[in-house]
This record gives structure tokens, C-alpha cells and sequence, in this order.
């Protein structure tokens, strides 16, 4: 089987939850920058926010203050959190195990990422490869401070928590190897402060194709609207693109991402859905079509997120229990963020603002 075959594993092993104690933690974020997430980002990184929930302590959040490094309209910021935040919970984030809240309610992830940005070098945060992608268009010179210094943000709201594992697509691994930098140059700076969290990238769905340029990734920003899935969209409208998706020259059903990118595609989206393994599927159409099989995925698309809408819309029209859930999430959040940077604020030199419970004196 070729590196590139498609396996559930992901490229960390996962320890077994710490005995006894608390669970480690995992924590991970979602900018809301779209009215609904894609099939990207759940198969590439919500789905394992579910998943790991269960032997870890989740901490999830909404990434406002990353959404507005672009252009944006604050109406639309605003009602894209609440939808984001309906959305967690309509793919099973569970409020009573997992913290869901809002990064600008949070404000210890800026006043982190201040003291993160002055360990950073200019040159190493222009090197990021979503600062060069996203500045390329209007140039570098009219793009923002905030967008060259994301990175150094998400590193922030990452190290706050010291968690264990970061829930991402593999779009995000620069970002979370600046993280890691910045953890060890701190660490090795002042005094051991921050652990160093893994990326939690699965191989086999880490990164999801548009379906009409299956080599791109399906993205918010870059895909056709028939490239992409949004989760929200009337499912018989996500049944269409389905059906309507590229597929290879050829008729063989089989998973191939250098001659079969739209395939391959089709076939880690199918077996991402159904828990089926992609050789079974193979085995499943061999001899038949590329009609029939787009066809059943179709329906499987149908299926899936059929209830996931109903769910999201009926929370959507419940905005006290989102706004009692992000209240939870933003209080339990604030206890770990604040205890982090209190560490931080003591070991780059500030004076505590309590003096009578800081140490007064140097060392
Ligand atoms: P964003 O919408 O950029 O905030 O991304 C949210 C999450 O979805 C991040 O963890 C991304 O890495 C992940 N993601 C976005 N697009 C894809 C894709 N096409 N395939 C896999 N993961 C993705
Ligand atoms: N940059 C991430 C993305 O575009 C979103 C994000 C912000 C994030 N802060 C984070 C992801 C912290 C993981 C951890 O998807």
C-alpha cells in the first residue's frame, strides 16, 4: 500500500487518558468566517473535536479575533459566531464535557500572544506559508499586522491551556510548529512554563479536495461553490455537487490520489461518512460506475446532514441556551487562561497587580 493510502490513525499515537487525576487536555479552534462550516473542516478537524472528547478535557472556541485579520462586516461576524457555536453542538460537542466559548471573551489569549509577539522575529512570522497565501493578493504592504501576526495569536490561545493535543486539518501544522517554537524558546527563556502540544492531523482525511479541483483543498475562500460542501446547504443541493464532482479519466473505482485525485476524493468522503474502510468500497464497485457510485454517495451526503441542519436551525432558534452555553465555556476557559498567564506574567518581570500575593522580589 502506498504512503498515501488512507488510514484512520493518526500520525501521533494517543496515550490513554492520565490515570486518575484530570483528563489531559486537548484544544483546538474554528474562525467564523463563513455561515457554515464545510466538509473540510469537519471531516479535516471537527469530527476528531467530537471524538477525543471522550478521554479528554476539550476546550473549543471560536476564533473571532482571527477572523477579523481580514476584511469583514461586523453583522455578519457576529451572527457567524452563534452559528459556528450551533453547529459544534449540532455535530455532538458535548457542553457538559467540552468548554465552547468565544476567544474575544477570553482576553488573556491577547495579552498572551503580546508577550509570545516580542519573542518572534519579524523574518519567522513573514515565512509563514498562510501569511504569504493570504497578503500575496493585495500585497504585503496593505495586508495587516494581524494577519502576520495570526500565527503568534493562535500560538496564544494554544499554550494557555497546555494541552496535549490540537485538533487541526493539515493546513495548520506550520502553525502549530511556530507554536511549538515559541513554547521551547519561552521554556528555555524563563522557566518551564508551557508543554509542547502535538498536532493532531489525521492521515487519511487531513486534507479534503474541492470537489471540482480535487488536488486544491476544499476551502471557504478558494473553492467554486460547486467545489465545496457546506454542511448547511439544502442536502439535496450537496447531493447534486456530489454528483456533479470531477472524476478521472478511466472507470475504475480506485483509490489512486496521483492518477485518481476525484476518486480518491469521493472514496475518503465516502469511507470518512460510513466508517467503511476505502478497500471494502473498492471491492464494493468493482464494476461498476462512476454514475452509481456518486449516486450512493449521494445519498450517504444526504443522510448525514439531513439531521445535522435540522439540529443546528432548532438551536439557531434557541439563542438564551447558546448564549448559557458560551457563558459556561467562557468561565470554566477564563480559570485555566488566567492561571497560565498569571505564570507568564510573573516570569517575563511584570510587577503582579496584587503585590501582597506576588513575589515582590527578583528570582
Ligand atoms: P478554518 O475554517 O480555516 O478556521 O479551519 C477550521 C479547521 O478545518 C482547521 O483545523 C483546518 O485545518 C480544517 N480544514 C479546513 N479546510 C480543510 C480541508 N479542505 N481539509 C481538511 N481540513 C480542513
Ligand atoms: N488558524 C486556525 C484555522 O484557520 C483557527 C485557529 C485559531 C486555531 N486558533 C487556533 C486552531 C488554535 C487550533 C488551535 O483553522
Amino acid at each position: 500500500m502506498s504512503s498515501a493510502s488512507p488510514t484512520t490513525q493518526p500520525e501521533v499515537s494517543v496515550p490513554a487518558a492520565a490515570a486518575g487525576g484530570g483528563r489531559p487536555r486537548v484544544l483546538s479552534g474554528i474562525q467564523p468566517t463563513a455561515d457554515s462550516f464545510h466538509f473540510g473542516n469537519y471531516l479535516g478537524a471537527l469530527r476528531q473535536w467530537v471524538d477525543l472528547q471522550i478521554d479528554y478535557q476539550p476546550f473549543f472556541f471560536i476564533a473571532d479575533m482571527h477572523a477579523i485579520t481580514v476584511d469583514y462586516d461586523p453583522l455578519v461576524l457576529r451572527e457567524r459566531t452563534l452559528r459556528a457555536a450551533a453547529q459544534l453542538l449540532a455535530m455532538g460537542v458535548d457542553p457538559e464535557r467540552a468548554s465552547i466559548f468565544v476567544q474575544s471573551q477570553v482576553p488573556a489569549h491577547a495579552q498572551g500572544a503580546w508577550v509570545l509577539q516580542c519573542l518572534t522575529g519579524v523574518g519567522e512570522a513573514r515565512r509563514m506559508t498562510q501569511f504569504k497565501d493570504k497578503s500575496a493578493k493585495g500585497g504585503e504592504g496593505s495586508a495587516s499586522v494581524g494577519l502576520l501576526t495570526y500565527p503568534i495569536l493562535q500560538a496564544a490561545d494554544i499554550l494557555l491551556y497546555r494541552p496535549y493535543y490540537v485538533p487541526v486539518g493539515a493546513d495548520q501544522r506550520q502553525h502549530l510548529e511556530l507554536t511549538r517554537d515559541l513554547a521551547q524558546r519561552f521554556n528555555s527563556r524563563y522557566k518551564k512554563t508551557f508543554r509542547l502540544p502535538e498536532p493532531y492531523i489525521l492521515k487519511a482525511t487531513g486534507k479534503i479536495g474541492d470537489l471540482q479541483e480535487p488536488t486544491a483543498k476544499m476551502s471557504k475562500s478558494a473553492s467554486s461553490p460547486s467545489g465545496i460542501i457546506e454542511m448547511l446547504d439544502e442536502p439535496t443541493l450537496s447531493a447534486k455537487k456530489i454528483r456533479s464532482a470531477v472524476t478521472d479519466s478511466g472507470s475504475e473505482i480506485r483509490f489512486d490520489p496521483e492518477e485518481k485525485p476525484g476518486v480518491s476524493n469521493l472514496l475518503t468522503i465516502y469511507s470518512a461518512l460510513t466508517q467503511r474502510s476505502v478497500p471494502d468500497l473498492e471491492e464494493e464497485y468493482t464494476g461498476k460506475g462512476y454514475g452509481d457510485f456518486k449516486k450512493d454517495l449521494a445519498e450517504v451526503v444526504i443522510d448525514f446532514v439531513t439531521p445535522f441542519r435540522d439540529r443546528t436551525l432548532e438551536l439557531l432558534a434557541d439563542q438564551a441556551y447558546l448564549s448559557e452555553i458560551l457563558r459556561q465555556g467562557r468561565e470554566r476557559a477564563n480559570e485555566v487562561a488566567e492561571a497560565t498567564l498569571r505564570d507568564v506574567y510573573q516570569r517575563v518581570g511584570f510587577v503582579a497587580a496584587d503585590l501582597g500575593k506576588g513575589p515582590a522580589s527578583i528570582g
